[in-house]
């Protein structure tokens, strides 16, 4: 069980003391954004790489991108643990997610909340993880969307009747509030932006998350 808080509700002005606040976190999810996938433009291979420098805990990169696979698997060179692409943007996703891992990350396919699961099931064997979005991607801070919880289970039974070792991850609106549903349905790694960056205490924020999803 994961929790990663997103960097996207940090003070971009201060990256390396936002990382330094959730040095208790498992992983630091970092939001690529490039105006085109997503209308919101964030960071991309320079800023990562920098980061990558100091941050006290593995990077997973979620990139919200056109043409992941010319420019996703530079993320994986780079050093990221995981790196994510949106299957509705990858053209070809098992190079995609082979080049990934090649590159020695882990590698991991995000579904919109309006893309299915079903369509494809068959690429669980060449990934890693799977992120089911639980808000339209583009911006922090969004409405839960609860109805995306039968996909979260989908994809879990799916892994658990195939036997991989593929993580289901949950991203947009998870907080205090959320997280409980997020795990019984079968997800184990948190993405949380503003529940934890908005909390005060950013590592208290994150301890409590992930006693909530120990159930
Ligand atoms: C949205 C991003 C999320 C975002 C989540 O496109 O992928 O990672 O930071 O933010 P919250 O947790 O505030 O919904
Ligand atoms: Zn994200």
């Amino acid at each position: 069980m994961l929790i990663a808080p997103s960097i996207l509700s940090a003070d971009f002005a201060n990256l390396q003391r936002d990382l330094d606040r959730i040095a208790n976190a498992d992983w630091a999810h970092v939001d690529v954004m490039d105006y085109h996938f997503v209308p919101n433009l964030t960071l991309g291979l320079p800023v990562v790489e920098s980061l990558l420098k100091v941050s006290p805990i593995p990077l997973d990169c979620h990139l919200m991108i056109d043409d992941p696979d010319r420019w996703a698997p530079s993320y994986a060179e780079a050093g990221a643990q995981s790196v994510t692409f949106h299957i509705e943007a990858s053209k070809e996703p098992r190079k995609l997610a082979a080049d990934l891992r090649a590159a020695g990350a882990r590698a991991a396919m995000a579904l919109k909340p309006a893309t299915p699961f079903a369509p494809y099931e068959e690429l669980l064997d060449s990934l890693d993880m799977v992120l089911v979005m639980t808000v339209e991607p583009g911006f922090g801070g969004q409405t839960f969307m609860a109805d995306q919880l039968p996909k979260v289970q989908q994809v879990r039974e799916a892994v658990q009747r195939r036997g991989g070792e593929v993580w289901v991850q949950v991203d947009g609106g998870v907080s205090a509030t959320t997280i409980e549903q997020c795990a019984e349905a079968g997800a184990d790694v948190f993405v949380a932006g503003s529940a934890v960056y908005g909390a005060e205490d950013a590592a208290a924020a994150v301890d409590e998350l992930r006693e909530l999803a120990k159930g």
